[in-house]
């Protein structure tokens, strides 16, 4: 046996406590259970510390080679399911430590000098959400190639565009996904900017007020990886806030709850064009699931789920500025409370990203490398909902504008034919040239083109409007964006 190995949490104390914890107590504050997967960036970030206490000559050379040695075996035995993780020592953090000094004795012990688990967890939490939002962000990119991919695909097909859910204009459906792509694109925005106060770092603050040993943080931030925009290392520069604050946690909470909103929105849409009464969509039956009691089901679960677990991540960010709220300086305890809300929001993220590109744009053919299966459209019914609603009339109205009639005027003129078409039950333009004359005399038969459903999209050519020639830019403009 190594010798002064410590086996509990309270060993790893001191000799102050005269009782042991309940098995009550033990369960209810150790986090390992949910924390064990930071142990690869809590061995990073310990080695990192140990090269500079060892630069320092703060720890000797040997003890350094000591733990890199016992770190790469801990490693090892993480990956290879053989570490013993326990609720005694409560957390990844006491079990990486405690297993060290086991295996190297006193150079384990050292490890600790001039830290505490207070920057430690800090640190760990840090490194470890760095890397999920560079997933994240490549995740975002996917998604908005596949729905670029359909963009493409649909810039010529029409369905109605609606406000309050009333048949409004025509609008491209390439337009319609273009404005998800520009949501996933402010969203890995956000992602990115996050990321810069992500990475900061918060070890060297040590317990909350700094350390009397000469430490080299800014070299810790190198080795690290924790560099500003400038190539600067990004160290945390107050010490009580560097161990306390978990806004970080809490701004990328939002920006994932940003994109789940949109995810939301996304697949109320899918969901609405999918039921039998808009019948816009299919999406491939692998994502659907049918119902035990009535055979003709196809029921949109998927959709319907990232439309639910939108809410579970808007509980995380509620949960955690709670959590954050009433703590005063510097670290709480509180704060071990924040990492399944982070997890959970990263874990839902991924997977919902993950399953919606998949969903939208399909499958790589492993043949030709092109996307297959993914929403298939129905352009009829697209364009048979559009004839319905008269959302064409706006275009009327332009029209009569342009013969010289005030706006309010020609809104009232339209108003009167779009009654008429009611009554005649047909569409404006199913309506006689002499009957539409008889709402202003001003009206010839070129009327007949801006009351086409592609006369009027080719009409809104305005930047960011949904003729087809300003898709095409908009979808280039994405492609050269995204590579
Ligand atoms: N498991 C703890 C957490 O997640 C580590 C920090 C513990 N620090 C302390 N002073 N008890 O926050």
């Amino acid at each position: 046996m190594p010798h002064n190995q410590f086996d509990k949490k309270s060993e790893a104390w001191s000799a102050l406590f005269s009782e042991p914890m309940s098995e009550l107590v033990k369960r209810y504050t150790a986090s390992v259970f949910f924390d064990q997967r930071l142990w690869d960036a809590d061995i990073t970030g310990s080695l990192a510390h140990a090269k500079m206490l060892a630069a320092q000559k703060i720890i000797g050379a040997e003890d350094l080679a000591a733990i890199e040695r016992g770190m790469a075996q801990i490693r090892a035995e993480i990956e290879r399911g053989t570490f013993e993780w326990k609720l005694d020592l409560e957390d990844v953090h006491l079990n990486i430590e405690a297993r060290l000094t086991q295996l190297v004795g006193d150079a384990g012990k050292r490890l600790h000098t001039g830290r505490s688990r207070n920057d430690q967890v800090a640190t760990d939490v840090r490194l470890w959400l760095r890397d999920e939002i560079d997933l994240i962000g490549s995740l975002l990119n996917d998604l908005q190639k596949a729905m670029l991919t359909v963009a493409e695909q649909n810039v010529d097909v029409i369905l109605p565009g609606f406000t309050h859910l009333q048949v409004a204009q025509p609008v491209s459906f390439g337009h319609h996904m273009l404005a998800y792509v520009e949501m996933f694109a402010r969203d890995a925005e956000r992602m990115a900017d996050v990321r810069r106060r992500v990475n900061r770092l918060p070890l060297g603050s040590a317990a909350l007020a700094g350390t009397s040993y000469p430490l080299d943080r800014e070299r810790v931030a190198r080795t690290l990886g924790m560099i500003d925009e400038r190539g600067q290392p990004a160290v945390c520069q107050n010490s009580l806030d560097a161990v306390s604050d978990r806004d970080f946690a809490i701004e990328f909470t939002a920006a994932a709850t940003l994109v789940m909103v949109h995810i939301s929105r996304f697949s109320e849409e899918l969901i609405l064009w999918m039921s039998q009464n808009f019948g816009f969509i299919k999406i491939a039956d692998r994502f659907t699931t049918g119902s035990s009691i009535m055979p003709q089901k196809k029921n949109p679960d998927v959709p319907e789920l990232a439309r639910g677990k939108s809410g579970r991540v808007v509980g995380h960010l509620m949960g955690l500025i709670t959590l954050m709220k009433g703590q005063p300086l510097a670290y709480n305890k509180d704060n071990q409370e924040d990492k399944e809300p982070l997890f959970d929001t990263v874990d839902t993220l991924k997977d919902t990203l993950r399953i919606f590109t998949e969903m939208v744009g399909g499958q790589p053919n492993p043949a030709t490398g092109r996307l297959e299966g993914g929403i298939t459209v129905n352009v009829p019914a697209m364009e048979q909902a559009a004839l319905k609603g008269y959302a064409t009339a706006t275009d009327l109205a332009d029209y009569l504008v342009k013969k010289g009639l005030p706006f309010r005027d020609a809104h009232e003129t339209v108003a009167r034919a779009v009654k008429a078409a009611i009554s005649h039950n047909c569409d404006l333009s199913e309506l006689p040239l002499t009957v539409l004359q008889g709402f202003h005399p001003g009206i010839t038969k070129d009327v007949y083109d801006v009351l086409s459903l592609r006369g009027s999209l080719e009409a809104r050519h305005t930047l960011g409007g949904t003729a087809p020639a300003q898709v095409k830019a908009q979808i280039a403009r994405h492609r050269a964006r995204l590579g």
